[in-house]
């Protein structure tokens, strides 16, 4: 093999939990059902698998492809495979800068998945209303020290995990939460179609409400597709790299991709049915997991046992998803700057933190510090998943359609004549055309662009 010194995920097994792990996270278990809510249920669900399959596929196929053509970090990658002094590389570098920008509020949000596991542990939920529950989350979130401890304890765990390695680090812990996170899943999808009055929320959740859909509801799925993914920022590349020459890129990409959307239709089976249960509005938007989900617990039978699940699954798909954001950044300063795992770990970690730290505070005693109007929390989510993220999607796809070189690609995705490419004529056109289009308008919708050009 080309590169015998490079890290390689060592089963096909452990190649898609790893994978599947970063792509399921908070943005699967807290935003997608949310959205969903807000987006007229079945009809968003619809139009969100029309996005993954036209536009998750093949980004997701390019990132891998870059990654496991060039053995490279999200910058290394485009170096190595883009034309001789062309400026590709930066593209990676706003990868990196996305990780370090998405972690310092992912962090902040996993961080109260934590607490939530305490509270359920110690029954804190049973037998309050929705007022004190609210006021609970509102208390805890806005605070200066609980939140930022638990923030500081999920960094130190993701952290050790990937100083431990790709292989014995990313991979084996995601190949034991990954499956436990099913367990977990499906128990409590289970506990809620069974749930009186359940059937109304399957009924919400499958029956398309197309008056509810108009161009932003399309527009926020196609951004939902790309963060629960994990495109745009280099994650898949540097995953892709670890891929072993010998798997089925295509293969993996469908088991990812399946896996992810699976699990975000999942989470929504084991919520909105509980939600109509309990007669609470489903459109109730960010609050639903940290305050809807409790409020239903605390008046279910083995609410303490239902709870603890829940936030435990919502720890772990955080966990696997924040391994896979610092190993972008690790393995971009291990690869550039010659540097060991655990110094780069470290370094980032502790950039991470300083970040994390501001935007907790900004919760509660910073949350007059605006940047561009944004708190800095609002402004490290938004700057992410509404600019940086489509971006580099857009790139990503101009590089794969216009830069690669297609034989080349084609010997990539067949491991050299072996695997069938009859996809490759629709995976092309979409990369060239489709998806730099698609892109592009979800990005100038995010900048308010189409509502001014209403004006
Ligand atoms: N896909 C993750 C989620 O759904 C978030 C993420 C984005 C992880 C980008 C890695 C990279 O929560």
């Amino acid at each position: 093999m080309a590169d015998n010194n490079r890290a390689n995920f060592g089963s096909k097994l452990g190649v898609v939990a790893a994978a599947a792990g970063s792509a399921v996270g908070l943005g699967n278990i807290w935003r997608f059902p949310y959205e969903l809510g807000q987006s007229g249920g079945g009809a968003f669900l619809l139009i969100y698998i029309v996005c993954i399959v036209l536009l998750g596929l093949p980004i997701m196929t390019s990132e891998f492809l870059i990654g496991r053509m060039s053995q490279s970090n999200a910058v290394g990658a485009f170096r190595k495979l883009g034309p001789k002094g062309s400026k590709w590389w930066l593209v990676g570098v706003m990868g990196v800068l996305s990780a370090f920008f998405i972690m310092g509020f992912y962090v902040v949000v996993s961080g109260w998945t934590l607490e939530y596991i305490v509270q359920a542990v110690t029954n804190s939920f049973a037998n309050k209303d929705t007022e004190t529950l609210t006021r609970a989350f509102t208390d805890f979130s806005t605070g200066t020290w609980r939140p930022i401890i638990w923030m500081t304890l999920f960094l130190v765990i993701t952290c050790v995990i990937i100083v431990g390695g790709v292989k014995n680090g990313i991979e084996k812990s995601a190949k034991f939460m990954m499956p436990l996170l099913l367990i977990i899943i499906v128990a409590l999808g289970v506990r809620a179609v069974t749930l009186p009055g359940g059937a109304e929320g399957l009924r919400f959740l499958f029956k398309p409400d197309f008056s509810k859909i108009d161009s932003s509801v399309v527009l926020n799925a196609m951004g939902q597709a790309f963060f629960s993914l994990s495109l745009g920022m280099g994650c898949m590349i540097t995953y892709g790299s670890y891929i072993n020459k010998k798997n089925h890129l295509a293969h993996t990409v469908l088991e990812v991709t399946f896996v992810d959307t699976i699990i975000a239709v999942l989470a929504s089976i084991a919520i909105f049915p509980a939600v109509f249960s309990f007669g609470i509005n489903p459109e109730q938007g960010p609050t639903l997991v940290f305050i809807t989900l409790p409020n239903i617990f605390a008046h279910m039978p083995g609410g303490l046992i239902w709870s603890l699940l829940f936030f435990i699954l919502l720890s772990i798909a955080a966990l696997t998803s924040t391994i896979s954001l610092l190993e972008v950044i690790v393995a971009f300063f291990t690869e550039e700057f010659k540097m060991s795992r655990a110094k780069a770990a470290i370094i980032a970690s502790a950039g991470i933190w300083v970040l994390g730290v501001c935007a907790s505070l900004s919760m509660g005693v910073w949350s007059d510090v605006h940047i561009f109007g944004f708190t800095i929390f609002d402004f490290l989510d938004n700057i992410t998943s509404k600019i940086m993220m489509p971006l580099g999607g857009l790139l990503i796809a101009l590089f794969a359609g216009w830069v690669m070189k297609k034989d080349q690609m084609l010997g990539e995705l067949s491991n050299n004549g072996k695997y069938k490419t009859a996809y490759f004529r629709a995976y092309y056109f979409i990369v060239r055309f489709v998806a730099p289009v698609a892109i592009l308008m979800i990005f100038l919708n995010q900048l308010g662009v189409f509502r001014w050009l209403r004006l």
